[in-house]
């Protein structure tokens, strides 16, 4: 048995990432903030979630002990992004260096860049970098936005659908191609048979390139709740995007709709390396969608 350390493994990704490495004979470790919130991953007979504080380097260092794989998938959409999402991954690849832990893997996400609009695909670049500088065999993925069940993508739209009459939608023209998280888990998965896979960047994404306006549409219908969307010029998605900051749990922020200004699709038309198989959007969404 392989022991394998996931940081950021409670999450959406991260739960669904376990579930597999599980089922594939390796132990598990699974830091969070707040065990009670990872309660559905105690169930997973190899795997142990501990609280712990991942931003302390000398816990990171007694977590690396003994591993043979480190996947980091801390990610958020607002908040302290230089934290999380640059200081935090370096702290982890030179940890896992300093520890020799033969592999490491980080997720990063599409179009990050340094020079791209928003401070999340700016810091997630940034992060690529820390990770590269101090562990230059990381293998690094850029998955488009993820979907499956208890994603918080369609699922969003669906819960924001089933109770407005109608959709004032921000960058209704924004492009995506949302790629299956059981099809991220698979890359992510294969590249430990694919050694070549070291030191190397791999965009995510699905089979089609989707605007906003039409996956709306779409989650609207497969769910039951079609409504009228009015699409938002720039300024107004702006505006709309500062009143959602100030709610509590704020779907949107003015960052996402910069972030929204580059299209997260493939470079090259490209899906998933490995050969593997991109699976469509219509073939998941009425699973966890649908009207029963
Ligand atoms: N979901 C997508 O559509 C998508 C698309 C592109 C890229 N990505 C990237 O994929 C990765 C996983 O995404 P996800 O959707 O699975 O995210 P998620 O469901 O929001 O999970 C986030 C994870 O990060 C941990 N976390 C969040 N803030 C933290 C902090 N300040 N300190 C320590 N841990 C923290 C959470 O742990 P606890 O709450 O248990 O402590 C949780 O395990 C992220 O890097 C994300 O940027 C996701």
């Amino acid at each position: 048995m392989k022991n394998a350390l996931l940081i950021g493994g409670t999450g959406f990704l991260g739960s669904a990432l376990a579930c597999r490495l599980a089922s594939a004979d390796f132990a598990l470790t699974l830091p969070t903030r707040r065990r009670e919130r990872a309660k559905h991953l105690t169930v997973l007979p190899t795997a142990s979630v501990i609280e712990a504080d991942v931003h302390d380097p000398a816990t990171l260092a007694r977590l690396m002990a003994g591993q043979d794989l480190v996947v980091s998938l801390v990610g958020i959409l607002k908040g302290d992004f230089q934290r999380t999402h640059v200081e935090l991954p370096g702290k982890i690849a030179r940890a896992a260096a300093a520890a020799n832990v033969p592999r490491l893997i980080h997720i990063s996400a599409l179009a990050a860049a340094p020079d791209a609009p928003s401070e999340y695909l700016q810091s997630k670049a940034a992060g690529e970098a820390a990770v590269k500088a101090a562990y230059p065999q990381a293998t690094i993925f850029q998955p488009s936005v993820i979907f499956g069940r208890g994603d918080s993508f369609l699922t969003l739209f669906a819960s924001l659908l089933e109770l407005a009459p109608l959709v004032p939608l921000a960058c209704p023209e924004a492009r995506f191609q949302p790629v299956w998280v059981e099809d991220v888990v698979s890359a992510i998965v294969a590249s430990l048979d694919h050694p070549e896979s070291q030191g190397q960047t791999y965009p995510l994404c699905g089979p089609r390139v989707y605007t906003l306006r039409e996956l709306v549409a779409y989650t609207g219908w497969l769910s039951g709740h079609p409504r009228p969307i009015i699409g938002l010029p720039l300024a107004l998605s702006y505006l709309q995007a500062f009143v959602m900051e100030w709610l509590p749990n704020g779907p949107m922020t003015r960052d996402n709709v910069r972030s929204m200004q580059v299209p997260n699709v493939c470079p090259q038309g490209c899906t998933l390396p490995f050969g593997l198989a991109a699976t469509p959007l219509e073939a998941v969404a009425p699973g966890y969608l649908a009207k029963q």
